[in-house]
């Protein structure tokens, strides 16, 4: 029998990845659930966004920065933190590494659906996550499984690029006048007759705005986002295949997991936004430096 090309050392890190800074989002839920575990992060910063290119272009980034993360850093275990990326780009990373355990993201459409009351859900996504055969096949089951509730999902162009601008610039303007566009088509929102009472945050830059998004929609409608469940999605996968760093029953709190960041292009924005949006970085406290990454 061949072995396997990923590490299956505990003590390797866990590798994650987005088009940019949106996997920080589901990279805080990571540091909460496995604080003890080594990450290292990359944001194709050359490349960002991901969101509207063609499949075959995310799906050959998604291939190449994940053989860099086996390789280069023996990751143990692969979060593609990007909804865009996951959709082109996951079937090509596991059928590449038979046995390696992956786990991708998708538009947390199963746990709205048993959410909502008013059987309306709203979905904010890129164009490619909802262009993607993936998010077809997973509408199709929700209406066998649901055939009450109805999606809408809204294709918000240039939303994620502009949560890049204001991580780097401060200035959020673009990214409110972008929201206030994507949100008026699922009016009217709340908990009567068949307004839109549950939104799906379906691409891994949104989370970060969760407050502004918050802000725009009465204080009843709920925000979906999948970080927490990827989270533990990756426990649970750590757990079942032997290679969780520390046992969950271990007395002693582990000490913090390293973290690495790099960046395949620019990088001020992935630091500007780790600064921002780390747990346990706080406004002018250090944040990790990010290396430049050629690939
Ligand atoms: N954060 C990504 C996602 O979850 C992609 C955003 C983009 O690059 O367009 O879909």
């Amino acid at each position: 029998m061949t072995p396997p090309r990923h590490s299956t050392d505990r003590a390797a890190p866990i590798g994650v990845f987005d088009s940019g800074i949106g996997g920080l989002s589901v990279l805080q839920a990571l540091r909460t659930t496995l604080p003890g575990e080594d990450v290292v992060y990359v944001a194709d910063s050359a490349h960002t966004p991901y969101g509207e290119r063609s499949d075959a272009f995310v799906a050959e980034r998604t291939l190449a920065i994940a053989r860099h993360l086996r390789d280069a850093h023996g990751a143990k275990l692969l979060v593609i933190a990007c909804n865009t990326a996951s959709a082109a780009g996951a079937h090509a990373v596991r059928q590449d590494n038979p046995g390696w355990p992956v786990v991708a993201i998708e538009p947390a459409l199963k746990p709205a659906a048993h959410h909502t009351r008013t059987g309306h859900v709203g979905v904010l996504a890129t164009r490619g996550a909802l262009a993607s055969r993936k998010f077809g096949a997973l509408c199709d089951a929700m209406r066998e499984t649901h055939p009450a509730v109805r999606f809408t999902p809204i294709a918000c162009d240039g939303l994620a690029s502009s949560i890049e601008q204001w991580a780097l610039s401060g200035d959020g303007g673009q990214s409110r006048q972008l929201l206030d566009r994507y949100l008026a088509p699922l009016a009217p929102f709340g908990g009567e007759g068949d307004a839109t009472d549950t939104l799906v945050l379906g691409c891994t830059h949104y989370p970060l705005i969760r407050e502004q998004i918050a802000h725009r929609i009465p204080a009843g409608v709920t925000l979906i986002e999948a970080g927490q469940p990827v989270a533990r999605h990756a426990q649970r996968l750590l757990h079942s295949t032997g290679l969780l760093r520390f046992s969950p029953g271990h007395s002693v709190a582990p000490p913090p997991g390293h973290l690495r960041l790099l960046a395949t292009g620019a990088t001020q924005t992935l630091h500007a936004a780790a600064l921002r949006w780390l747990p346990g970085a706080t406004a002018g406290a250090a944040a990790p430096a990010v290396a430049t990454l050629a690939i």
